[in-house]
C-alpha cells in the first residue's frame, strides 16, 4: 500500500517509523516531514494546508491510505476536501471529517458535547465578546483558581490558569476584549479547576467500534517539578501506574463508550484517533479537551507499544473493521524525553548542528520533531527538536535508557527536562 503522513513533527516521524515496519508498506511518504522521516520515507515538499497540493499528489503516486497527524488541517476539512474529488472515492483516511474535528477545534462545542451525552467534565460556562461584562460578573461568582480557555485553536496556548479574581478578570480583559488569541479568543470557556493527576487516554474508532490504545502521561511545563510556562510536551510515559483496572474501566465506562456513541448518535461520521485528556479526580475520571489526533510527545511512547501492525490497523479504520482485528499491546514500559533548543517555548534559535545522531543504543529510539537536513549535517529546526525513547521491563530502566542517549546527543544551548517520569515512580 501506498502511504502518505501528513505533518512534520515527533509524532509523524514515530507514525512513519511504525508503518514503514509492516509489510503491507510500499511506498512511504511525509509531507513535509523531518530529517527524521527522511531516514526511513520520501519528504514531500508540500504543507499540511496546502489540500490542493496533497490532492494532486495522492493521485500522481496512487496513495491509497493518508494517515493525518496535526489538528489543523483536519479542523479545516482536509477530509472533506480530498473526499470531494471523484478520483479519490477510494482514498482511506485517517482522521475525522470538519464537524468531528469539532471536538478539538472549539472548546465550546467539545463542552455541549460532554454536556448532550452525560460525559463527567468540570462545571463551565461560554461568553462571547460581546457578552464581557456578563463574563466578569460571572467570575465573581466562582471559586478560585480557575480555568480560561480560548475556545479555538490557539496552538495550545490558549488555557490559562488565573490563582485570583483580579488576574482572571485582567487575562478575561485580554482574551475577550482584546483578541489576545484572535478569533480564537471571539469566545471564551471559563471552566472549574479541577485538582488531580492528568492522563492521556487514546482511542481509535472506525466510526462503529473502537479500540483503546496504551494510555501515557505528559510533562507539559518547561521546569522541572512542573514549573514554568507549558510548552507543547517535554517528556512522556507509557503505561501509568495510577491509571490500570478499575480506574481504566471507569474511563472506558464513563468517557470512551458516552463519546463513541454520541459521535453515531449525533450522525458524525468519525474515522481516527480521539485523544482524550483526563483528569484523575480522587480516582474519578473528568475530560479537561478532546483531541482529534495523537498526541506529542505522547506518540512516542504509545506507538513504539502497539504490537499489531499500524498499516492494518489504519486501514481498518478506515475501512470500518477494526473489530475484526486484535490489538496487541507490549507490556514493557516506555519512556520519552524531549531535548528541545534553549529559550523554548518563547525565542530560540535555530540551525545548530545536532552531534550524536549516528550513535545506536538498544532499546532506544531517536524520534525526530524540529529537525532539518542541510549540507553540513542535521540541524536544529524547531523548539522541540527530538525525542529519546527508551523501553524496559519498568519505568526506571525505560528512563535510564532515554537519559543515557539523551547524554551523548549535543548541540549548543540544548535543554531537556531530568525528571521525566520521576513523581509516578514515587508512587510505585
Ligand atoms: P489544554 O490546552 O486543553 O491541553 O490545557 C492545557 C493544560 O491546562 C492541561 O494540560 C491541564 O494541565 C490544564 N487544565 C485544563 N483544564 C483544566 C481544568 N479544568 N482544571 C485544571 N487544569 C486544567
Ligand atoms: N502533548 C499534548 C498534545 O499533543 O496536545
Amino acid at each position: 500500500m501506498n502511504i502518505l503522513v501528513i505533518g512534520s513533527g515527533g509524532r509523524e516521524h514515530t507514525l512513519a517509523w511504525k508503518l514503514n515496519q509492516s509489510i503491507s508498506c510500499s511506498n512511504l511518504y511525509v509531507a513535509p516531514g523531518n530529517a527524521g522521516t527522511a531516514g526511513i520515507a520520501q519528504n514531500v515538499d508540500i504543507g499540511v494546508g496546502d489540500f490542493e497540493k496533497i490532492r494532486n499528489f495522492i493521485k500522481e503516486k496512487d496513495i491509497e491510505l493518508v494517515v493525518v497527524g496535526p489538528e489543523a488541517p483536519l479542523v479545516d476539512g482536509i477530509r472533506e476536501y480530498l473526499q470531494s474529488d471523484d478520483e479519490l472515492e477510494n482514498l482511506r483516511i485517517v482522521g475525522p471529517g470538519k464537524e468531528g474535528a469539532q471536538l478539538e477545534g472549539s472548546k465550546d462545542y467539545a463542552k455541549q458535547f460532554m454536556i448532550k451525552h452525560g460525559i463527567p467534565t468540570a462545571e463551565s460556562r461560554t461568553f462571547s465578546k460581546d457578552e464581557l461584562a456578563g463574563a466578569k460578573k460571572y467570575l465573581k461568582t466562582v471559586k478560585m483558581p480557575i480555568v480560561l480557555k480560548a475556545d479555538g485553536l490557539a496552538a495550545g496556548k490558549g488555557v490559562i490558569i488565573c490563582p485570583k479574581l483580579n488576574i482572571a478578570t485582567k487575562t478575561l480583559d485580554k482574551m475577550l476584549g482584546k483578541g489576545m488569541f484572535g478569533a480564537a479568543s471571539d469566545k471564551v470557556v471559563i471552566e472549574e479547576f479541577l485538582a488531580g493527576i492528568e492522563l492521556s487516554v487514546f482511542v481509535l474508532t472506525d466510526g462503529i467500534s473502537y479500540k483503546i490504545l496504551p494510555e501515557a502521561k505528559d510533562y507539559k511545563p518547561i521546569g522541572e517539578n512542573n514549573t514554568g510556562p507549558n510548552t507543547g510536551g517535554m517528556g512522556s510515559v507509557s503505561p501509568v501506574n495510577f491509571a490500570q483496572g478499575d480506574f481504566l474501566k471507569k474511563v472506558e465506562e464513563r468517557i470512551i463508550v458516552p463519546t463513541v456513541n454520541g459521535l453515531k448518535s449525533d450522525n458524525i461520521d468519525y474515522q481516527g484517533f480521539i485523544f482524550i485528556g483526563l483528569m484523575n479526580v480522587k480516582g474519578d475520571p473528568y475530560v479537561i479537551e478532546y483531541n482529534v489526533r495523537m498526541g506529542d510527545p505522547e506518540s512516542e511512547v504509545v506507538i513504539p507499544r502497539i504490537k499489531s501492525d499500524l498499516v492494518e490497523l489504519m486501514a481498518a479504520t478506515a475501512d470500518r473493521t477494526l473489530s475484526e482485528i486484535e490489538l496487541k499491546i507490549d507490556g514493557k514500559t516506555a519512556s520519552t524525553v524531549v531535548m528541545v533548543a534553549g529559550g523554548y517555548p518563547e525565542d530560540y534559535e535555530k540551525g545548530d548542528k545536532i552531534n550524536g545522531l549516528e550513535i545506536k543504543q538498544e532499546n532506544t529510539i531517536i524520534f525526530h520533531a524540529g529537525t532539518k537536513m542541510v549540507d553540513e549535517g542535521i540541524v536544529t529546526n524547531g523548539g522541540r527538536v527530538l525525542a529519546i525513547t527508551g523501553l524496559g521491563d519498568n519505568m526506571s530502566e525505560a528512563l535510564d535508557n532515554s537519559y543515557e542517549l539523551v547524554s551523548k546527543i549535543h548541540w549548543d544551548d540544548v535543554y531537556f527536562r531530568k525528571d521525566i517520569g520521576h513523581d509516578l515512580m514515587l508512587l510505585e
